[in-house]
């Protein structure tokens, strides 16, 4: 099919076209849902859509690969781009709308404002990925302002975006309900996730091991052991089994992400490690 042919939902490329539409459902009473991503959609990100679809008279799933959230030298010029086969999805799972804007329409020249989140992000990929929260806060705070959604569905696969998110909203007075979507796994555990695209098929055997041994620790750690042996066995397990390096495998508080010595109220493990070139990051609830 060519480039020029119509894509297979409505389509819309600016806030005027977009409010537009929403517009006039609001004006109808409707509910509206909203799922943000950043296009190469999986079954993850469908699974997210259909819990939009099911809580919502109406739902916009928007694409926008957001280069404030990308640190200079990680992946966005090569992140995956296929807005024709990911309208084919949504078109199929019954998105009303497709909002996909371009970055002079989200950026316009002289915007100088940004959102910063304190507290949740001090540790883990706020250390990783210095400016990257503050660069999700700002467009997730846009897309909201945008779409006006009654409803919007996080994936907890990224746990600390979804904390991030939750305290923005709490702090802004955002009138929005954020909704956690549980992480859809391959068959042997590893997380969907576009980046999983960038793993040769070697990079993907080893990528098993992470779910696995996340499954591993937090059952040990629901034992009520410390956890520093079990994290420290864990990061030895990942990179026995091909990783290259293991940025960190912490237990935190599931609500603050506070570092914890062991599983003594709601926790969450968490991962970020390193194979190939490819960074994984994943999580589990203990
Ligand atoms: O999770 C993502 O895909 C992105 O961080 C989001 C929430 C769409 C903001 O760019």
């Amino acid at each position: 099919m060519s480039d020029a042919a119509p894509l297979p939902l409505p389509v819309a490329r600016s806030i005027a076209s977009l409010r537009q539409t929403v517009g006039d459902w609001r004006a109808n009473g409707l509910r509206i849902g909203f799922v943000p991503t950043m296009g190469a959609l999986h079954a993850g990100h469908l699974s997210l859509v259909e819990m939009a679809r099911a809580r919502a008279d109406r739902v916009v799933v928007s694409i926008f690969v957001n280069p404030t959230q990308f640190g200079p030298s990680e992946d966005f010029s090569k992140y995956p781009r296929q807005e024709r086969a990911d309208a084919a999805r949504l078109a199929a799972f019954g998105v009303d709308v497709l909002y996909a804007p371009t970055v002079d329409e989200m950026y316009p020249a002289g915007a100088t404002t940004a959102v910063t989140v304190g507290g949740v992000t001090d540790r883990l990929e706020g250390v990783c990925r210095p400016g990257h929260f503050s660069g999700v806060a700002t467009v997730v705070t846009k897309l909201l302002n945008q779409v006006r959604p009654d409803l919007a569905v996080f994936g907890e696969k990224d746990y600390q975006q979804l904390l991030v998110v939750r305290r923005m909203v709490a702090d802004l007075d955002l009138a929005v309900d954020i909704v956690p979507g549980p992480t859809v796994r391959e068959a042997d555990g590893l997380a969907m996730s576009s980046r999983n695209a960038y793993l040769s098929s070697e990079d993907r055997a080893v990528a098993a091991a992470l779910p696995a041994t996340l499954s591993f620790v937090a059952s040990q750690l629901r034992g009520g052991l410390d956890a520093a042996p079990l994290l420290e066995a864990g990061r030895t397990r990942l990179l026995k089994a091909g990783f290259s390096e293991v940025q960190y495998l912490d237990l935190a508080d599931a609500e603050t992400l506070a570092p914890l010595d062991r599983a003594d109220r709601p926790a969450r493990l968490l991962v970020a490690a390193k194979v190939g070139a490819t960074r994984l990051i994943d999580n589990v609830a203990v």
